[in-house]
């Protein structure tokens, strides 16, 4: 194994995969780019112990997070003790809040932010629920809004209105079981929508207005940005796997054969497939192969596609947000892969729709390429935002120095041991 740096590990738990990424800061890598965070290494496997978010077979997650550790490792060279973990499913839910509180010397201190953060959560949440997030989304002082730092200013009160994100405890407490099982700690738990849009939007787009939508296996998870802060978080129990099932009903073919039919032929708008365009189809219960035409598969694949995109235009409306989505609407997740969802996209929602995947990380950056590893690689950005301020000492010639110590220290070791 590699010297110790400080490592930073994402575990995203999804009904399809489970993936660890690691990445290291930049500085403790000796890397001169301007990302602070170097991608070193990434593990995966395939996971069936999940559905929308929910642990259903604790024995099988944890067998995958196991084999995404052991891959991972391997990969990077850094054993992995912690992780950041992503959390998704139907059960999240959340709520806004106000607090207020008199500021203690006329001009706004850290403490006064936390204070009013502290009224604002200070709400009946259910004993079955654990608050996962509380983002703070604008402060008020003495009445002016749209602050979104007031430490310093001058005034005798100030708000807050916060963005609460809850989930079901009995579903948290089930992931980290296996997690626990796996023999992993957990650094943090993060909402995979807040962690995957830390990885494919800009500053820009957060302040203009932006709809993240992660699509994933078993469902959608979505986060809108307003004036840069969290306005509103979702879910749409829709995903890629319901796509897949409608093609094995469809086309009379096995689960496994959709998926890769999906996949290399699969196209969310009908017209968009060149009409003389052939496949071949599996059959079914030892059935012979048919050749079909690919735009049946499209055929399949459009209500689907417009269907989902509807809900999600359904939660934009009732949000009341859609008007201050000034920068339209991202798509990303392993879902969004498909051929001509974008297409669908603004066909619905008629506002710009792009496709977008992880980046802001250097390193390894083609293994992490796909819209799948969004979360994982934000869960690492999460991580780091987090800690960076703790790691301020860590220079990168520390680095260095503890690398050539562990190295001298090891030849040594050897030669002691030969003579
Ligand atoms: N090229 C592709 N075209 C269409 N769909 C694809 C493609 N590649 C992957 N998918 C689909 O993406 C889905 C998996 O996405 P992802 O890895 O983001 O899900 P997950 O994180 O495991 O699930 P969830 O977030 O719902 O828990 C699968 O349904 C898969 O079929
Ligand atoms: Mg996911």
């Amino acid at each position: 194994m590699k010297p110790i740096r400080p490592v930073f590990a994402g575990l995203d738990i999804g009904s399809t995969k489970v993936s660890i990424t690691v990445g290291i800061p930049s500085f403790a890598a000796g890397a001169s780019t301007q990302n602070e965070i170097e991608i070193v290494g990434v593990g995966t496997a395939p996971n069936t112990g999940i559905r929308q978010g929910v642990v259903v077979n604790i024995e099988a997650t944890s067998e995958s997070i196991s084999r995404a550790r052991e891959e991972a490792e391997l990969m990077s060279g850094y054993k992995i003790h912690e992780v950041w973990v992503g959390v998704n499913g139907t059960h999240i839910k959340s709520f806004d809040s106000r607090g207020m509180v008199a500021i203690r010397n006329k001009e706004v201190t850290a403490q006064d932010v936390q204070r009013v953060i502290e009224a604002a959560k200070a709400v009946a949440v259910p004993t079955d629920r654990t608050v996962l997030h509380v983002l703070p989304r604008e402060f008020k002082v003495d009445g002016q809004d749209g602050i979104l730092d007031p430490v310093g200013m001058n005034g005798i009160r100030l708000e807050a209105s916060v963005h609460i994100v809850t989930c079901s405890a009995t579903a948290v407490a089930n992931n980290l079981k296996c997690i626990e099982k796996a023999g992993l700690k957990v650094a943090g738990l993060v909402l995979d929508q807040l962690a995957a849009s830390m990885s494919v939007i800009s500053e820009d787009e957060k302040n203009l207005g932006v709809c993240v939508v992660d699509m994933g296996g078993g469902c959608s998870n979505m986060i809108y940005f307003v004036n840069g802060s969290v306005a509103h978080t979702s879910v749409i129990p829709v995903g890629g796997s319901h796509f897949t099932h409608d093609i094995a009903v469809g086309l009379r073919t096995p689960q496994i054969a959709a998926e890769d039919l999906k996949k290399k032929y699969g196209c969310a708008i009908a017209t968009l497939v060149p009409e003389e365009e052939v496949m071949d189809v599996e059959g079914v219960g030892g059935r012979k192969p048919r050749t079909v035409l690919r735009r049946e598969i499209a055929e399949v694949i459009e209500p689907r596609a417009e269907e989902t995109m509807q809900l999600i235009q359904n939660d934009l409306r009732m949000s009341g947000l859609l008007p201050l989505m000034g920068s339209g609407i991202v798509l990303t997740g392993g879902a969004c892969q498909l051929e001509g969802i974008l297409e669908m996209g603004e066909f619905v929602f008629d506002v710009p729709v792009r496709r977008s995947s992880p980046g802001k990380v250097g390193g390894l950056v083609e293994v992490v390429k796909s819209p799948a590893y969004a979360t994982g690689v934000g869960l690492i950005l999460y991580g780091w935002n987090q800690k960076k301020h703790l790691l301020s000492h860590f220079h990168s010639e520390d680095a260095i120095g503890d690398s050539l110590q562990s190295w001298t220290t090891k030849i040594k070791g050897l030669l002691d041991h030969l003579f």
